[in-house]
């Protein structure tokens, strides 16, 4: 098989696949080079920032297969269906991306930002700040898939009461652990009146993407924090610039933005605003599922497709 690996891969994973199959690999995201590569492969494989356009995808005449190292699909033009083009994904990184949720969440309760800051300065501001306990605080969580049901574990681990909003609160939540808890599924609006804490979970799509504007976060208890797991592209940063700044949220937590890196915006001077270049997966334990994961893939459908090794091809950046 004819493999594209678009990002960075350890030696491990490029090594295995070699064994039996052609792989070629490119770090850069560059979409005219990429649309060049991807012209005679199989399947590619893809991290984000790398994406999958509909050119790519007509330019792509022998490609089966895609497989995201992740979860989210929407760097993934919707119409690879129509160019027969089948996506799998690696949703394994749901407990790292809700821990990093709760390490901003400690993060704002403790002020850690402002106070590392200041010990750094040369003070010692023992008094000057008080933090808060995350126990028992009311968290809210948008979108209630694994990373949502996630966050939603560990909430309760902390005696968190739990409210989330999901598209279709009526289906109950399909993962092993989410009846383990209690949770209230309730619309919107409720979960950020109610929540000292809500943290965003939603993958995007037409009906996320601006959902969190400056109405909607208007409707934010006083003194609660925001923390956006899911993508950039949910949250209107200028709305939420003026949330942290005049009220009412006391904080926010990022680790997506609309721009990956972000352009500079005046949300990042603020001292109650934490932020991460999206690193919510990035754990050892995460990455190493996700390789492993992409192996069984793509033996399975080598498997099924009977393919052969490929013949040796020069192997770009790898
Ligand atoms: C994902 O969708 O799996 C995560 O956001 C990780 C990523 O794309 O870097």
């Amino acid at each position: 098989m004819e493999i594209l690996l678009l990002g960075d891969y350890p030696d491990d994973l490029i090594d295995r696949l070699r064994r039996d199959h052609s792989v070629r690999s490119q770090i850069d995201s560059d979409e005219i080079r990429t649309t060049r590569r991807i012209a005679d492969v199989d399947l590619v494989v893809l991290r984000s920032p790398h994406a999958v356009t509909e050119e790519m995808l007509a330019a792509a005449s022998n490609l089966r297969w895609i497989v995201r190292a992740g979860s989210g699909t929407d760097n993934i033009c919707d119409s690879h269906k129509r160019y027969g083009v089948e996506v799998f994904t690696t949703p394994l990184n749901s407990w790292s991306v809700a821990e990093l949720a709760f390490g901003m969440l400690f993060s704002l309760y403790r002020e850690l930002r402002p106070l590392h800051a200041s010990v750094l300065a040369g003070k010692w501001e023992k008094y000057e700040t008080t933090g808060r306990e995350v126990r028992g605080a009311k968290l809210g969580i948008l979108g209630f898939g694994r990373i949502g049901q996630a966050v939603a574990e560990i909430g309760d681990g902390f005696d968190m009461e739990i409210r989330a909003y999901d598209r279709s609160p009526q289906t109950p939540p399909k993962g092993e652990k989410a009846e383990a808890f209690e949770v209230t599924f309730t619309d919107l609006d409720d979960v950020l009146e109610r929540s000292d804490v809500v943290v965003i979970c939603l993958p995007l799509n037409e009906q996320s993407r601006g959902l969190i504007d400056a109405d909607r976060l208007d409707r934010a208890r006083d003194g609660s924090v925001l923390i956006n797991m899911g993508r950039g592209e949910i949250v209107d940063l200028d709305a939420l610039y003026q949330a942290v700044s005049v009220g009412p949220l006391a904080g926010a937590g990022l680790d997506v933005y609309p721009d990956e890196p972000p352009v500079p915006h005046p949300i990042f001077e603020q001292s109650n605003v934490v932020c991460t270049p999206h690193v919510g997966a990035q754990t050892e334990q995460a990455r190493a599922r996700i390789d492993r994961e992409i192996i069984d893939i793509v033996d399975g459908l080598a498997a099924d497709s009977d393919y052969l090794v490929g013949p040796e091809l020069p192997g770009y950046d790898s």
